[in-house]
Order: structure tokens, then C-alpha cells, then sequence
């Protein structure tokens, strides 16, 4: 079981976007996907792209770089040239915070 840790608020991250967070070291993506917030590692496992400033559709976000889609679901990688998933954190609302569930 891990801890939930607020990362922004709800205000912070409008549909159809993402931002970065840092937290406990790590750089995560947020995304907002029609409503539903999202939180993924933030680094293209390709090349290094930024997810967090990428194209979100769908409940997918496509790497700014060369175009891999990642489900914001599961992190799995879905087109090339990505072949590799990113890690996934489990997101949840709380009143008008975002938290993500980090492992302790
Ligand atoms: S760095 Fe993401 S697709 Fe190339």
C-alpha cells in the first residue's frame, strides 16, 4: 500500500492538458483528459520527450517529439517509436487537490 500525495490542484490542470510535477524525486506528468486527471512518468522512454507537453485525446497523450502515444490509463506505450510503457501512479481527487499514490 502507498501513500497519496497532493501534487496541484484540480484549477491547475484544465481538460484536454498536462503539466509537470516534481515530487519525492520524481518528475511525473499530469494529465486532464475530459475531466479525468491522469498521472504518468513525464520522460518518453524513446528519447527522452516531455509527455506533460504533449497532445492529450482520448486518454492517451502523444510524445511532442516524435508522436509515440501513452495510454494515461496504464502508461503502456501504443505506436511507435516508443516501444516501451512509462510508469503509472494511481490519481485521485480530493476536494480541489489532485493526489497521486506514490509507493512508501
Ligand atoms: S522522444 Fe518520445 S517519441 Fe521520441
Amino acid at each position: 500500500m502507498g501513500k497519496f500525495v497532493k501534487v496541484a490542484r484540480i484549477q491547475d490542470v484544465p481538460s484536454g492538458q498536462g503539466t509537470m510535477v516534481e515530487v519525492e524525486g520524481l518528475q511525473i506528468g499530469l494529465f486532464n483528459s475530459d475531466g479525468t486527471f491522469y498521472a504518468i512518468d513525464n520522460v518518453c522512454t524513446h528519447a527522452g520527450g516531455s509527455l506533460s507537453v504533449g497532445l492529450v485525446e482520448n486518454g492517451r497523450v502523444a510524445c511532442p517529439w516524435h508522436g509515440a502515444w501513452f495510454d494515461l490509463k496504464t502508461g503502456a506505450a501504443l505506436s511507435p517509436p516508443a516501444s516501451e510503457g512509462v510508469r503509472f501512479y494511481p490519481t485521485r481527487v480530493q476536494g480541489t487537490d489532485i493526489e497521486i499514490e506514490l509507493e512508501d
